[in-house]
C-alpha cells in the first residue's frame, strides 16, 4: 500500500519506519528541511532502541523514503498518517495548529481519493474539523477524503517493539471501507506473522492483538483516557508512599500485593519522583481542559496532577533536610532523561530538580547515559561527565532521577569511596535500602522504612 506519513517527530518516525517494514511503500514528510536533510543523510535525530535498525534496512530496500516535498508526498499516496505535534497552549489545552496546516496542504496538493488518519493524539471531535477543512479547502474535484483516527500507544524506549506487539490496535472510522484499508495496513501485526528484526531468535511469537474498532470521537477519547489513567495509577502510587512515610509501611511491599489483583494490574504503580515526558503530563492537562469545555470537572485528574508537581517540591525538601545548607554544596545526580532508554529531558522531573538546585546556590555535576547532549543545551551550568563516579567525587549527595539499570550495577563501594559524604538519595526507588546501609550509606527513597528521613508515626 502507499503511505505517506507527515511528521517525522518519534510518533512518525516509529510508525513510518514500522509500516514499511510491515512491507508498504511509505514515503515520510517534515516541514523542518534540516530534520528530513539529516534522515536522508542516514542520521537519526532521536535515541529510540532498535530503530535505527528498522529504518536503516527499510531504506536500504527502497520501502521508506523521506523528502522536504510535502505536497509530493501527499500526491502519491493513498493512506496518509497524520504525525505532526500537538504541543500545549498556554492554557493547557492542545495546539492543533499543526494539523490545521496539514489538513489544508492536503486538501489543496490532492488530485484522488485518500483515506486521512489522525496519528497524532488529538482532543476528541478533531476528526469532525480535519474532516470540514478537507471539504472546505479541496481544490480538485478527484479529491475525495476519509477521515479515520489511529491512535498510537507507543512509549519511548520501546517504540520499536511497542509497534510490533501491541496489546491493541485502535482505529475509530465512518464506513466499511476505510475499516478494511486500516485492516490491511496492520495485517501483518494482526497475523502476529510478522517477525521484526529486533527480535532474538529465541523470542516467542507475539501474541494476536486486539483490533478494536470505533467511531472517531471513541478512538480520539481511547488515547486521552489511557495516558489519564496511567498517569492516574502513578500518582496514586505516590499518595501511598506518602502514607507509608508516615505510617511505617513500605510502599514496593503494598503496591505489589496491591497489583496482584487483576482488576487493578502492577504495572505503573511505581511510587517516585512522578511521571514526566512530553506525553503523560500534556495529555493529562490536555484532557482536563478537554472535559472543562464540554461542562466536566475532571476533579480526578487535576488531583493527579497536583500530586505529580508536588513529588519535585518533596524530593528537594528530603534534600534539604538531609544538606541542611544548600549553597555550595556539591551534587552528583545520576539521570536526566524523563524516563530510562531515551535521550528525551521534555517535562523530565530530573530537569526540575537540577534547576532548582542550581537556584539554591548547589554546585550540580550531572550524567546520563544518552540525555547529555540535550541537557547541556537545557541546562547550561551543570558540569557534565559521562563517568558517574567522577559525578560521586567529591560530592555531598548523589540523586539518583532517572533508573537507567546500569546504575544498578555500578560498583557502590567505590561510589562510597569517591564521595565526601556518602549519602544517596533515590528518587525512583531503584536501590536496596538494606544493601545502602549496609554498605555505610546515608539512604534516602520515597515511602520505604530503615532509611535516613522517614518519620515513623509512635
Ligand atoms: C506514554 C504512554 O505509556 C504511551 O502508551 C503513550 O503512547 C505515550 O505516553 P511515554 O511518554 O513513553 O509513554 O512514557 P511512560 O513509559 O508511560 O512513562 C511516563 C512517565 O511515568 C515516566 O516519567 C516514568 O518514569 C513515570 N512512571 C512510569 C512512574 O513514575 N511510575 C510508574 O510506575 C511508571
Amino acid at each position: 500500500m502507499k503511505l505517506a506519513v507527515i511528521g517525522c517527530g518519534y510518533v512518525g518516525l516509529v510508525s513510518g519506519s514500522c509500516l514499511a517494514e510491515a512491507g508498504h511503500d511509505v514515503v515520510a514528510t517534515d516541514n523542518d528541511a534540516s530534520r528530513i536533510a539529516t534522515l536522508q543523510a542516514g542520521k537519526i535525530p532521536i535515541y529510540e532502541p532498535n530503530l535505527d535498525k528498522v529504518l536503516e534496512a527499510v531504506v536500504r530496500e527502497g520501502r521508506l523514503r523521506f523528502t522536504a516535498d510535502c505536497a509530493e508526498a501527499v500526491r502519491g499516496a493513498d493512506i496518509i498518517f497524520i504525525c505532526v505535534g500537538t504541543p500545549p497552549t498556554e492554557s493547557g489545552a492542545a495546539d492543533l495548529s499543526a494539523i490545521d496546516n496539514v489538513a489544508r496542504l492536503i486538501a489543496k496538493e490532492s488530485r484522488s481519493p485518500k483515506l486521512v488518519i489522525e496519528k497524532s493524539t488529538v482532543p476528541a471531535q478533531t476528526g469532525e474539523q480535519l474532516k470540514r477543512a478537507l471539504q472546505v479547502y479541496a481544490r480538485d474535484a478527484g479529491a475525495k477524503f476519509r477521515v479515520a483516527s489511529n491512535p498510537e500507544f507507543l512509549r519511548e524506549g520501546t517504540a520499536v517493539e511497542d509497534f510490533f506487539h501491541p496489546d491493541r490496535i485502535v482505529i475509530g472510522v465512518e464506513d466499511k471501507e476505510s475499516e478494511q484499508q486500516l485492516r490491511e495496513v496492520y495485517r501483518p501485526i494482526l497475523e502476529g506473522k510478522f517477525r521484526c528484526p529486533v527480535h532474538q531468535p529465541d523470542c516467542p511469537p507475539a501474541a494476536t492483538p486486539d483490533f478494536v474498532v470505533t467511531t472517531i470521537a471513541s478512538a480520539e477519547l481511547i488515547k486521552h483516557a489511557s495516558n489519564s489513567f496511567l498517569a492516574l495509577k502513578i500518582s496514586y502510587a505516590n499518595v501511598l508512599a506518602d502514607l507509608c512515610e508516615r505510617l511505617g509501611g513500605n510502599v514496593d511491599e503494598v503496591t505489589r500485593a496491591v497489583g496482584l489483583d487483576p482488576r487493578i494490574g502492577g504495572q505503573f504503580l511505581k511510587a517516585g519522583l512522578g511521571f514526566g515526558g512530553f506525553c503523560l503530563p500534556k495529555d493529562v492537562q490536555a484532557f482536563i481542559k478537554l472535559a472543562d469545555s464540554a461542562g466536566i470537572d475532571f476533579g480526578l485528574l487535576k488531583e493527579t496532577e497536583r500530586v505529580n508537581k508536588q513529588r519535585v517540591d518533596q524530593l528537594l525538601d528530603k534534600v534539604k533536610k538531609a544538606l541542611w545548607v544548600m549553597k555550595e554544596k556539591q551534587i552528583g545526580v545520576l539521570g536526566i532523561a524523563f524516563k530510562p532508554n531515551t535521550d528525551d529531558i521534555r517535562l523530565a522531573p530530573a530537569v526540575e530538580v537540577i534547576r532548582r538546585l542550581l537556584a539554591e546556590g548547589a554546585v550540580v555535576r550531572a550524567t546520563d547515559p544518552e540525555a547529555m547532549t540535550r541537557a547541556r543545551l537545557a541546562l547550561p551550568s551543570v558540569h557534565y561527565s559521562a563517568d558517574p563516579y567522577e559525578i560521586a567525587r567529591g560530592a555531598d549527595a548523589l540523586l539518583l532521577l532517572t533508573e537507567w539499570e546500569q546504575y544498578r550495577r555500578l560498583d557502590w563501594k567505590q561510589i562510597r569511596v569517591e564521595m565526601a559524604r556518602a549519602l544517596v538519595i533515590d528518587a525512583r526507588n531503584m536501590l536496596r535500602p538494606a544493601e545502602m546501609k549496609a554498605l555505610g550509606f546515608e539512604y534516602i527513597s520515597f515511602g520505604r522504612p530503615d532509611q535516613v528521613g522517614v518519620t515513623v508515626m509512635q
